[in-house]
């Protein structure tokens, strides 16, 4: 047993060496996702966007799931391993489209809708992906939607910036449900036309989840992974990120002679582009949970059950 209580560290400990050490003891996967702190990122076994991090909970034989991202993504981690223990940093590390479609309004909108298959992002509740028939995230949307005969009417739930691009990639009407991030809607189209009037040898790299009126701006549209395999194959030296900046890390890491300009909020004076939720996970927090084996991600069985088959049907199609 630890001399310092839960939740506080002896100041002279070597956070790096510790997790190190007690990655080990536990036979612990560390997976984090790009918007973590660099730290995070650097200490981590594995870093990689929701559907690379879903894929490696599928797949990991560690006895302990430590997951640096936010309880949705843990909470599918869990949801694959019923029997592994999944550790998150912070159990307030939410997300604003998971808090924004409660199960029983998703319940009672999609009564609406009887002939329908409902397809969610992976960005919402293990409740709401039991009330789905497959799960997506941005970098496979298109292809399992697209997987429907072009009859089969849809919801789409609970981005509908996402959807909504989803739609105009394919053509395809569907039904969306009302929700959107509360990072990527805050992006503002009058600063990014600026941004690219002052460089006008800048490519801009943008996630999904921002509205079309942002994405028109884009010349390249993905997923995190998608953005960073753009900045990695892109001729252009400058990239414009409008998305997250913590994946910048990631992008100078990989292209050090290429410089990227994280696009602004709303207004300068807020850090209104970074995920609060996401940004809630500190290295300390890191190895506090690592230590005291807590927070823990706990799902309800029966839930699991139902949660699992759409994530189940994702993975399949995404082989
Ligand atoms: P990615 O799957 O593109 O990493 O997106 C996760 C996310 O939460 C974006 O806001
Ligand atoms: Fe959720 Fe947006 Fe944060 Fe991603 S960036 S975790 S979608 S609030």
């Amino acid at each position: 047993m630890s001399e310092f209580p839960l939740g506080s560290v002896d100041p002279t400990l070597d956070l790096f060496s510790e997790i190190n050490r007690l990655r080990k003891e536990m036979n612990a996967v560390i997976l984090a996702h790009f918007y973590q702190e660099p730290d995070i990122q650097d200490i981590a076994d594995v870093i990689g966007d929701s559907l690379a991090l879903s894929q490696r909970a599928a797949e990991t034989e560690a006895e302990v799931i430590v997951f640096a991202g936010v309880h949705f993504m843990a909470e599918t981690a869990k949801i694959l391993n019923p029997d592994k223990q999944v550790l998150l940093p912070d159990l307030e590390a939410g997300c604003s489209l998971a808090d924004g479609c409660p199960p029983d309004e998703f319940a009672a909108f999609l009564a609406d809708y009887p002939n329908h298959k409902v397809v969610s992002y992976i960005n919402c509740s293990a409740a709401t992906k039991a009330m789905s028939d497959v799960i997506c995230t941005s970098s496979n949307a298109v292809k399992i939607v697209d997987s429907y005969p072009p009859d089969q009417p849809l919801v789409f739930a609970p981005d509908r910036y996402l959807g909504d691009w989803v739609s105009r990639s394919l053509d395809r009407q569907m039904v969306l449900w009302p929700g959107s991030c509360e990072v990527h809607e805050m992006f503002n189209e009058k600063k990014l036309v600026e941004l690219k009037v002052a460089h006008p040898d800048a490519r801009v790299a943008a996630h999904p989840e921002c509205p079309g009126s942002i994405l028109q701006h884009a010349d390249h549209i993905g997923s995190t992974s998608g953005i960073l395999a753009f900045a990695r194959q892109t001729d252009a030296h400058k990239i414009i990120v409008v998305t997250e900046p913590g994946i910048i890390h990631q992008m100078q890491k990989e292209n050090p002679d290429k410089e990227f300009i994280p696009a602004p909020g709303t207004d300068e004076t807020c850090n209104c582009n970074e995920c609060p939720y996401m940004r809630k996970n500190t290295l300390e927090k890191l190895y506090l949970c690592m230590r005291d084996r807590t927070p823990e991600i706990t799902v309800d069985p029966v839930l699991a059950e139902a949660a699992l088959t759409p994530i189940n049907r994702m993975l399949e199609l995404s082989r």
